[in-house]
């Protein structure tokens, strides 16, 4: 079977991005499933109810989240009905939401987690031990585990990479918006890429403007950060293979949408 991610989705420039290629998208590589990080969806941080909804209708079957799940007061009205949204797993204790969120599809069964890194980020509950018990528990009802690694270093991300290698399906990095081409398959059958990159503005900062970014680094004074209103736009993602029975993936490949590498049908 096939799965497609799609990195974070940043403002309405990633959302528009969503409702055009998402569909698109899975006419051209057809995946059985399709996973979309959208926590910088609402005006770049965080996530609303009817965001939520209209990433589902696009086109994908669970959405998930990362430092800047709390950051939309809304949140808090909606995430325990919300099935299909999985927010990072080691929050501490008393965190509403859910770590990880299982599927059905065919005949088969898919366990999405979402884990944050702690490095450069707040102290959180280990990624690492949150993995694994979350792993153990997962692979008593199905071999097919996806990780949503939403961490800023590169390092921390690897190190998951290897620690979960022949346990999972595959561990794919968000949060650092710019897609990294260390896409392969470990050696014990876990698709790994250290970030799949963001969905949004292409001629911006991480896809907030440049000018309100270029002001917090000229002046060291705080600056608001926003999502342009118009621009050119990028989407980010990757496509990958697995075996049915055993969750194993056998390949993993980047997609990435701007004018510079257009979408060809
Ligand atoms: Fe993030």
């Amino acid at each position: 079977m096939r799965l497609l991610f799609v990195g974070d989705v940043v403002g309405s420039p990633g959302r528009d991005m969503i409702k055009e290629y998402l569909p698109r998208l899975k006419e051209k590589f057809r995946p059985q499933f399709t996973i979309v990080n959208g926590e910088n969806a609402a005006g770049g941080k965080g996530i609303t109810e009817k965001i939520y909804r209209q990433i589902l209708e696009s086109g994908a079957n669970v959405v998930t989240l990362g430092n800047h799940t709390w950051d939309n007061r809304e949140i808090f009205e909606f995430i325990d009905k919300a099935k299909n949204m999985v927010r990072p797993a080691n929050f501490p204790k008393g965190n509403p939401g859910q770590g990880i969120v299982y599927s059905k599809f065919n005949q088969h069964e898919i366990a999405v987690i979402s884990l944050q890194g702690r490095t450069f980020l707040p102290a959180i509950d280990c990624p690492f031990l949150k993995a694994e018990e979350l792993v153990e528990e997962a692979k008593k009802r199905t071999n097919i585990i996806f990780v949503d690694f939403h961490a800023e270093a590169t390092s921390e991300k690897q190190a998951m990479g290897w620690f979960l290698d022949g346990k999972v399906t595959a561990v794919v990095g968000t949060h650092t918006h710019v897609q990294t081409a260390d896409n392969r398959v470990l050696p014990e059958g876990t698709a790994y890429l250290s970030d799949v990159g963001m969905t949004g503005p292409y001629d911006e900062i991480l896809g907030m403007t440049k000018e309100s970014v270029l002001k917090r680094f000229l002046t060291s004074m705080p600056v608001r950060f926003e999502v342009p209103k118009e621009g050119r736009k990028q989407l980010s993602a990757c496509i990958i293979d697995l075996d049915d029975a055993t969750g194993k993936a056998s390949k993993i490949e980047r997609i990435l949408i701007n004018e510079d590498h257009p979408f060809f049908s």
